[in-house]
């Protein structure tokens, strides 16, 4: 396998902005999909057999399997600052780093979680809905309502970059903010956002819009289920714009049909991009096709990062986001 950096060969599996591809294509020689819509298994796996570098997509699922028909493989980039699709184990077994793009979309992705609070409490998508059915007929004082977002208990499930941001734009709105992490937050940033650490079951129990910031991992999987939506008031809504499977979307479809809870903003499903049976067929629901990300802004600066941790890991420099260091005695070069 040649180890020229410079042409090396390198895979992208979903159409990148512009600028980026062309970048890339001036130092390697770059196999990309050109359509928006994802390379099914069988070219992945034909297409990796001789590749060193590959961008990596969400929807790619990067297991022994292809890790074993990619036996020249030196860098894995991921577009996207999540990674539970990628066996990291099974990558540092074979000396390849990984990386991702955290940070640069993690304003974006609040503003997302946000609309789908207002969305939610407002209920704009149901009475766009309405608005467009000839439902619009006249103003009635007890018609259409909603409910106040201002002063109102946000309560984050992970308080990390994104679950911060969104609390930042809380406050805007007044709100009390409460948050769940087992990890320990830096004081200074909990103050400034006055953000009360407390335990789930709390959380669950007093907030009135319920945030997952969390990444998706054998300790979240179902994080939220039948007993937890139970805990949750019959007028708060669960807003998910992390990882699908984090919530149990069989009792979330029985929570929401029976009111247990009020409502649902969701970026991302359980088993993507497939939906829960019943799911579509409620009005106090906002369903969404994975867009947290999805500016133009942020998938150039993604898509750039995600480019730069490629060069840097072909080039055998350390990945400015390198996810497994404990490559790097090992890795391949
Ligand atoms: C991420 O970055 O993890 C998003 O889900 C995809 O943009």
């Amino acid at each position: 396998m040649a180890h020229n950096a410079e042409r090396a060969k390198i895979l992208i599996t979903g159409r990148l902005p512009d600028e980026v591809l062309q970048a890339l294509k001036q130092r390697f020689d770059v196999e990309a999909n050109p359509h928006d819509r994802p390379m099914d298994r069988e070219q992945v796996l034909q297409a990796i057999a001789d590749k060193e570098g590959f961008i990596s997509l969400v929807g790619d699922s990067i297991d022994a399997e292809l890790l074993d028909h990619a036996p020249g493989l030196r860098m894995i980039a991921q577009m996207a600052v999540g990674y539970d699709n990628v066996d990291l184990r099974a990558a540092t077994a074979r000396g390849i780093p990984v990386s991702n793009t955290p940070d640069v979309l993690t304003d974006a992705t609040a503003d997302l979680a946000f609309a789908l609070i207002l969305a939610l409490s407002r209920r704009i998508v149901e009475l766009d809905r309405r608005v467009r059915r000839g439902e619009f007929t006249f103003w009635a004082p007890m018609l259409f309502l909603g409910r106040e977002v201002t002063g109102k208990t946000l309560g984050i499930l992970g308080f990390g970059r994104i679950g911060q941001a969104v609390a930042r734009r809380a406050k805007g709105f007044s709100m009390r903010i409460i948050y769940s992490d087992p990890r320990t937050i830096d004081s200074a940033i909990a103050q400034e956002l006055k953000a009360e650490h407390v335990e789930l079951g709390y959380l669950l129990r007093e907030a009135d819009f319920v945030c997952i910031h969390v990444s998706l991992g054998p300790e979240t999987r179902h994080l939220i289920g039948q007993s937890e939506l139970a805990l949750m008031k019959p007028t708060a809504y669960l807003i998910n714009a992390a990882r699908g499977p984090v919530v149990d979307e069989q009792a979330l479809v029985q929570a929401l049909q029976s009111g247990t809870i009020a409502g649902a903003g969701l970026d991302v499903y359980e088993n993507e991009p497939a939906l829960e049976p019943g799911l579509v067929e409620l009005e106090n629901v906002v369903l969404l096709p994975h867009v947290g990300s999805a500016t133009l802004e942020t998938r150039i600066k993604m898509a750039s990062l995600a480019a730069d941790n490629l060069c840097a890991g072909l080039e055998g420099r350390v990945p400015p986001n390198l996810l497994n260091p404990e490559v790097l005695p090992h890795r391949k070069s």
